[in-house]
Protein backbone atom coordinates (compact mmCIF):
# COMPACT_ATOMS: atom_id res chain seq x y z
CA UNK A 1 0.00 0.00 0.00
CA UNK A 2 1.69 3.10 -0.82
CA UNK A 3 -0.90 6.16 -0.15
CA UNK A 4 0.80 8.36 -2.70
CA UNK A 5 0.66 6.59 -5.41
CA UNK A 6 -2.73 5.23 -4.66
CA UNK A 7 -3.54 9.45 -4.57
CA UNK A 8 -1.89 10.66 -8.32
CA UNK A 9 -3.50 7.31 -9.61
CA UNK A 10 -6.83 8.62 -8.40
CA UNK A 11 -6.26 12.35 -9.25
CA UNK A 12 -4.66 10.77 -13.03
CA UNK A 13 -7.80 8.35 -13.68
CA UNK A 14 -10.57 11.30 -12.25
CA UNK A 15 -9.24 14.06 -14.31
CA UNK A 16 -10.10 17.86 -14.15
CA UNK A 17 -12.49 17.95 -17.37
CA UNK A 18 -15.87 18.02 -15.13
CA UNK A 19 -14.20 21.70 -13.32
CA UNK A 20 -16.00 24.17 -14.10
CA UNK A 21 -14.01 26.84 -12.46
CA UNK A 22 -11.56 29.18 -14.52
CA UNK A 23 -9.11 29.02 -11.55
CA UNK A 24 -6.10 27.19 -11.58
CA UNK A 25 -6.83 23.57 -12.48
CA UNK A 26 -3.10 22.57 -13.40
CA UNK A 27 -0.50 22.58 -11.60
CA UNK A 28 2.98 23.12 -12.53
CA UNK A 29 4.94 19.67 -13.83
CA UNK A 30 8.46 18.92 -14.29
CA UNK A 31 10.71 16.15 -15.09
CA UNK A 32 13.30 15.30 -12.34
CA UNK A 33 16.21 13.51 -12.68
CA UNK A 34 18.45 13.42 -9.23
CA UNK A 35 20.42 11.78 -6.75
CA UNK A 36 20.17 12.14 -3.16
CA UNK A 37 22.05 11.10 -0.24
CA UNK A 38 19.54 9.25 2.04
CA UNK A 39 19.47 9.53 6.12
CA UNK A 40 18.51 6.54 8.18
CA UNK A 41 15.20 7.80 8.65
CA UNK A 42 14.23 7.78 5.56
CA UNK A 43 15.19 4.30 5.33
CA UNK A 44 13.27 3.83 8.28
CA UNK A 45 10.18 5.29 7.17
CA UNK A 46 10.15 3.55 3.85
CA UNK A 47 10.37 0.29 5.70
CA UNK A 48 13.65 -0.36 4.70
CA UNK A 49 15.36 -3.07 7.10
CA UNK A 50 19.04 -2.95 8.04
CA UNK A 51 21.23 -5.90 5.50
CA UNK A 52 17.99 -6.04 3.49
CA UNK A 53 17.81 -5.63 -0.48
CA UNK A 54 14.74 -2.17 -0.69
CA UNK A 55 12.44 -3.29 -3.17
CA UNK A 56 11.02 -1.15 -5.54
CA UNK A 57 8.21 -0.05 -3.65
CA UNK A 58 10.73 1.40 -0.98
CA UNK A 59 12.99 2.77 -3.38
CA UNK A 60 10.10 4.83 -4.49
CA UNK A 61 8.71 5.92 -1.56
CA UNK A 62 12.24 7.24 -0.74
CA UNK A 63 12.32 8.94 -4.28
CA UNK A 64 9.20 11.13 -3.46
CA UNK A 65 10.78 11.54 0.28
CA UNK A 66 13.98 13.08 -1.11
CA UNK A 67 12.26 14.70 -3.91
CA UNK A 68 9.40 16.32 -1.81
CA UNK A 69 12.23 17.33 0.89
CA UNK A 70 14.79 19.28 -1.67
CA UNK A 71 11.57 20.77 -4.21
CA UNK A 72 8.98 20.91 -1.58
CA UNK A 73 6.86 19.52 -4.82
CA UNK A 74 4.94 15.86 -5.23
CA UNK A 75 6.49 13.15 -7.27
CA UNK A 76 3.24 12.15 -9.46
CA UNK A 77 5.20 9.49 -11.63
CA UNK A 78 8.33 7.99 -10.81
CA UNK A 79 10.12 6.25 -14.26
CA UNK A 80 13.31 4.84 -12.59
CA UNK A 81 14.68 4.61 -9.12
CA UNK A 82 17.78 2.91 -7.55
CA UNK A 83 18.52 2.52 -4.28
CA UNK A 84 21.69 1.99 -2.58
CA UNK A 85 22.57 1.78 1.36
CA UNK A 86 25.97 1.15 2.93
CA UNK A 87 25.50 -1.86 4.94
CA UNK A 88 28.18 -0.52 7.54
CA UNK A 89 26.31 2.27 8.35
CA UNK A 90 22.52 1.66 8.57
CA UNK A 91 21.59 -0.53 11.47
CA UNK A 92 18.86 -0.26 14.38
CA UNK A 93 20.95 2.45 16.23
CA UNK A 94 21.37 4.24 13.19
CA UNK A 95 20.71 8.29 14.24
CA UNK A 96 17.77 9.65 11.90
CA UNK A 97 19.71 11.93 10.30
CA UNK A 98 22.85 10.34 9.23
CA UNK A 99 23.34 9.89 5.86
CA UNK A 100 23.29 5.76 4.90
CA UNK A 101 22.79 5.72 1.60
CA UNK A 102 21.73 7.04 -2.34
CA UNK A 103 18.87 7.03 -4.06
CA UNK A 104 19.19 7.53 -7.63
CA UNK A 105 15.55 8.47 -9.91
CA UNK A 106 13.93 10.25 -12.31
CA UNK A 107 9.88 10.95 -13.22
CA UNK A 108 7.81 13.81 -13.12
CA UNK A 109 6.89 16.18 -10.45
CA UNK A 110 4.06 18.17 -9.64
CA UNK A 111 3.44 21.32 -7.39
CA UNK A 112 0.40 20.23 -5.65
CA UNK A 113 -1.39 18.05 -3.10
CA UNK A 114 -8.36 18.18 4.75
CA UNK A 115 -9.81 17.47 7.74
CA UNK A 116 -7.85 15.83 10.04
CA UNK A 117 -8.52 12.65 12.46
CA UNK A 118 -10.24 13.06 15.03
CA UNK A 119 -9.25 11.74 18.62
CA UNK A 120 -11.04 9.13 20.15
CA UNK A 121 -14.06 11.22 21.98
CA UNK A 122 -14.39 14.53 19.84
CA UNK A 123 -16.81 16.94 20.62
CA UNK A 124 -16.87 18.75 17.19
CA UNK A 125 -17.10 22.42 17.29
CA UNK A 126 -17.76 25.35 14.53
CA UNK A 127 -15.40 28.49 14.18
CA UNK A 128 -17.17 31.34 15.34
CA UNK A 129 -17.48 35.40 13.95
CA UNK A 130 -15.62 36.98 10.84
CA UNK A 131 -17.01 36.29 7.36
CA UNK A 132 -18.29 32.76 6.20
CA UNK A 133 -14.95 31.75 5.02
CA UNK A 134 -13.27 32.40 8.15
CA UNK A 135 -15.72 30.22 10.41
CA UNK A 136 -15.38 27.35 7.55
CA UNK A 137 -11.24 27.69 7.85
CA UNK A 138 -11.39 28.23 11.75
CA UNK A 139 -13.52 24.80 11.94
CA UNK A 140 -10.70 23.60 9.99
CA UNK A 141 -8.03 24.57 12.03
CA UNK A 142 -10.40 23.42 14.94
CA UNK A 143 -9.95 19.87 13.42
CA UNK A 144 -6.42 19.94 12.81
CA UNK A 145 -6.42 21.21 16.34
CA UNK A 146 -8.21 17.91 17.18
CA UNK A 147 -5.61 15.76 15.00
CA UNK A 148 -2.84 17.13 17.69
CA UNK A 149 -5.08 15.35 20.47
CA UNK A 150 -5.24 12.18 18.22
CA UNK A 151 -1.63 11.37 17.46
CA UNK A 152 -0.44 12.54 20.91
CA UNK A 153 -3.11 10.11 22.01
CA UNK A 154 -2.22 7.33 19.43
CA UNK A 155 1.17 7.44 20.56
CA UNK A 156 0.57 7.26 24.29
CA UNK A 157 -1.66 4.60 23.74
CA UNK A 158 0.50 2.93 21.60
CA UNK A 159 3.48 3.19 23.59
CA UNK A 160 1.67 1.49 26.57
CA UNK A 161 0.86 -1.07 24.39
CA UNK A 162 4.56 -1.77 23.49
CA UNK A 163 4.22 -1.21 19.69
CA UNK A 164 6.97 -1.36 18.06
CA UNK A 165 8.86 2.37 18.84
CA UNK A 166 8.70 3.67 14.88
CA UNK A 167 5.15 3.88 14.69
CA UNK A 168 4.74 5.39 18.15
CA UNK A 169 7.57 7.95 16.51
CA UNK A 170 5.68 8.68 13.34
CA UNK A 171 2.21 9.22 15.21
CA UNK A 172 4.25 11.97 17.41
CA UNK A 173 5.81 13.50 13.97
CA UNK A 174 2.18 13.18 12.58
CA UNK A 175 1.60 15.38 15.68
CA UNK A 176 3.91 17.96 14.88
CA UNK A 177 2.94 18.47 12.08
CA UNK A 178 -0.96 18.37 12.63
CA UNK A 179 -0.06 21.56 14.78
CA UNK A 180 1.34 23.04 12.06
CA UNK A 181 -1.95 22.78 9.83
CA UNK A 182 -3.62 24.07 12.34
CA UNK A 183 -1.49 27.23 12.91
CA UNK A 184 -1.61 27.76 9.04
CA UNK A 185 -5.31 27.49 8.69
CA UNK A 186 -5.84 29.33 12.26
CA UNK A 187 -3.81 32.18 11.08
CA UNK A 188 -6.02 32.65 7.51
CA UNK A 189 -9.12 32.03 9.32
CA UNK A 190 -8.27 35.17 12.36
CA UNK A 191 -7.50 37.37 9.25
CA UNK A 192 -11.04 37.04 8.25
CA UNK A 193 -12.22 37.80 11.96
CA UNK A 194 -12.77 33.96 13.26
CA UNK A 195 -12.20 32.27 16.38
CA UNK A 196 -11.10 29.00 16.12
CA UNK A 197 -12.24 26.80 18.77
CA UNK A 198 -10.65 24.72 21.14
CA UNK A 199 -10.58 20.71 20.31
CA UNK A 200 -11.64 18.69 23.35
CA UNK A 201 -12.43 15.11 23.43
CA UNK A 202 -14.61 13.02 25.79
CA UNK A 203 -12.73 10.15 28.02
CA UNK A 204 -12.95 6.98 25.38
CA UNK A 205 -12.30 3.34 25.54
CA UNK A 206 -8.32 2.72 25.20
CA UNK A 207 -8.33 -1.17 24.49
CA UNK A 208 -6.91 -2.17 20.93
CA UNK A 209 -9.78 -2.91 19.45
CA UNK A 210 -11.09 0.11 19.90
CA UNK A 211 -7.84 2.21 18.64
CA UNK A 212 -8.12 -0.65 15.36
CA UNK A 213 -11.75 0.50 14.75
CA UNK A 214 -11.02 4.03 15.01
CA UNK A 215 -7.55 3.64 13.32
CA UNK A 216 -9.73 1.98 9.98
CA UNK A 217 -12.60 4.36 9.75
CA UNK A 218 -10.74 7.63 10.72
CA UNK A 219 -7.00 7.19 9.20
CA UNK A 220 -7.70 4.60 7.04
CA UNK A 221 -10.44 6.12 4.82
CA UNK A 222 -11.16 9.38 6.12
CA UNK A 223 -7.55 11.17 6.51
CA UNK A 224 -6.51 9.52 3.30
CA UNK A 225 -9.64 11.04 1.58
CA UNK A 226 -8.55 14.24 2.80
CA UNK A 227 -5.00 13.92 1.58
CA UNK A 228 -6.83 13.24 -1.20
CA UNK A 229 -9.59 16.38 -1.38
CA UNK A 230 -6.75 18.57 -0.08
CA UNK A 231 -4.36 18.09 -2.88
CA UNK A 232 -7.33 19.31 -5.03
CA UNK A 233 -7.91 22.29 -3.15
CA UNK A 234 -4.52 22.77 -3.21
CA UNK A 235 -4.82 22.94 -7.28
CA UNK A 236 -8.03 24.96 -7.53
CA UNK A 237 -8.92 26.99 -4.26
CA UNK A 238 -8.70 30.84 -5.70
CA UNK A 239 -6.52 32.61 -3.23
CA UNK A 240 -2.79 31.45 -3.57
CA UNK A 241 -2.25 31.47 0.48
CA UNK A 242 -4.71 29.16 0.64
CA UNK A 243 -3.24 26.77 -2.06
CA UNK A 244 -0.23 26.87 -0.84
CA UNK A 245 -1.37 25.57 2.99
CA UNK A 246 -3.44 22.47 0.79
CA UNK A 247 -0.01 21.80 -0.78
CA UNK A 248 1.83 21.21 2.47
CA UNK A 249 -1.27 19.90 3.87
CA UNK A 250 -1.93 17.38 1.65
CA UNK A 251 1.67 16.14 1.49
CA UNK A 252 1.78 15.31 5.39
CA UNK A 253 -2.00 13.90 4.99
CA UNK A 254 -0.23 11.47 2.48
CA UNK A 255 2.15 10.32 5.23
CA UNK A 256 -0.60 10.31 7.85
CA UNK A 257 -3.00 8.03 5.42
CA UNK A 258 0.26 5.65 5.28
CA UNK A 259 0.86 5.58 8.71
CA UNK A 260 -2.77 4.97 9.52
CA UNK A 261 -2.29 1.57 6.92
CA UNK A 262 0.71 0.89 8.33
CA UNK A 263 -0.32 0.54 12.06
CA UNK A 264 -3.94 -1.20 10.52
CA UNK A 265 -1.31 -4.03 9.88
CA UNK A 266 0.51 -3.67 13.15
CA UNK A 267 -2.75 -3.68 14.93
CA UNK A 268 -4.48 -6.73 13.23
CA UNK A 269 -2.07 -8.70 14.13
CA UNK A 270 -2.65 -8.31 17.59
CA UNK A 271 -6.34 -8.85 17.41
CA UNK A 272 -8.03 -12.03 17.37
CA UNK A 273 -9.80 -13.21 14.54
CA UNK A 274 -13.14 -12.24 15.19
CA UNK A 275 -11.82 -8.79 16.35
CA UNK A 276 -9.64 -8.58 12.96
CA UNK A 277 -13.28 -9.20 11.35
CA UNK A 278 -14.65 -6.30 12.78
CA UNK A 279 -12.38 -4.05 11.94
CA UNK A 280 -11.59 -5.32 8.48
CA UNK A 281 -15.93 -5.09 8.27
CA UNK A 282 -15.69 -0.79 9.52
CA UNK A 283 -13.04 -0.24 7.46
CA UNK A 284 -15.31 -2.00 4.11
CA UNK A 285 -18.16 -0.09 5.30
CA UNK A 286 -16.24 3.37 6.11
CA UNK A 287 -14.88 2.55 2.24
CA UNK A 288 -18.56 1.78 1.14
CA UNK A 289 -19.85 4.91 2.94
CA UNK A 290 -16.90 7.41 1.32
CA UNK A 291 -18.50 8.59 -1.88
CA UNK A 292 -21.36 9.64 -0.62
CA UNK A 293 -19.93 11.62 2.41
CA UNK A 294 -17.62 13.18 0.14
CA UNK A 295 -20.26 13.82 -2.39
CA UNK A 296 -21.82 15.58 1.07
CA UNK A 297 -18.78 18.06 2.00
CA UNK A 298 -18.55 18.53 -1.63
CA UNK A 299 -22.18 20.24 -2.05
CA UNK A 300 -21.84 22.06 1.63
CA UNK A 301 -18.46 23.09 1.07
CA UNK A 302 -17.57 26.64 1.01
CA UNK A 303 -16.50 27.63 -2.71
CA UNK A 304 -13.29 29.28 -2.00
CA UNK A 305 -11.91 26.53 -0.55
CA UNK A 306 -10.66 24.69 -3.75
CA UNK A 307 -12.94 21.38 -2.81
CA UNK A 308 -14.14 19.52 -5.80
CA UNK A 309 -17.42 19.54 -7.18
CA UNK A 310 -19.95 17.39 -6.51
CA UNK A 311 -19.37 15.03 -9.13
CA UNK A 312 -15.66 15.13 -9.10
CA UNK A 313 -15.90 14.67 -5.37
CA UNK A 314 -18.44 11.34 -6.37
CA UNK A 315 -15.77 10.25 -9.03
CA UNK A 316 -12.95 10.92 -7.37
CA UNK A 317 -14.45 8.58 -4.41
CA UNK A 318 -15.80 5.72 -5.99
CA UNK A 319 -12.03 5.61 -7.58
CA UNK A 320 -10.32 5.80 -4.62
CA UNK A 321 -12.23 3.87 -2.46
CA UNK A 322 -11.55 0.86 -5.21
CA UNK A 323 -7.99 1.83 -5.03
CA UNK A 324 -8.30 1.16 -1.30
CA UNK A 325 -9.92 -1.79 -0.98
CA UNK A 326 -8.34 -3.58 -3.54
FE1 LIG B 1 -3.84 17.81 9.15
FE1 LIG C 1 -3.47 14.18 9.39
Amino acid sequence: MDMRSIIAASLAAVPLTACPSTWNCNPPEEAFDDAWDTPAGWLRDAGVEPGATPSAEQCETVCRTAYYESRGWQASVIDDCQLSVYDDRYDDASPADRVVGQVVCEGTGIEFYCEGRRPLGHVEAAGVGGDDLGRVLATLAHLEAASVLAFAQLAELLSTHHAPADLVRRCRRAADDERRHAAWLGVLAQQRGATVPRPRAEPAAVDLLSIALHNAVEGCVHEAWAALEAAVAAERAPDAALRRAWARIAADEAAHAQLSWDLHDWLCAQLSADERARVQAARTAALRALPGRAATVAHQAHPALGFPSVDRATALAVDFAGRLAA
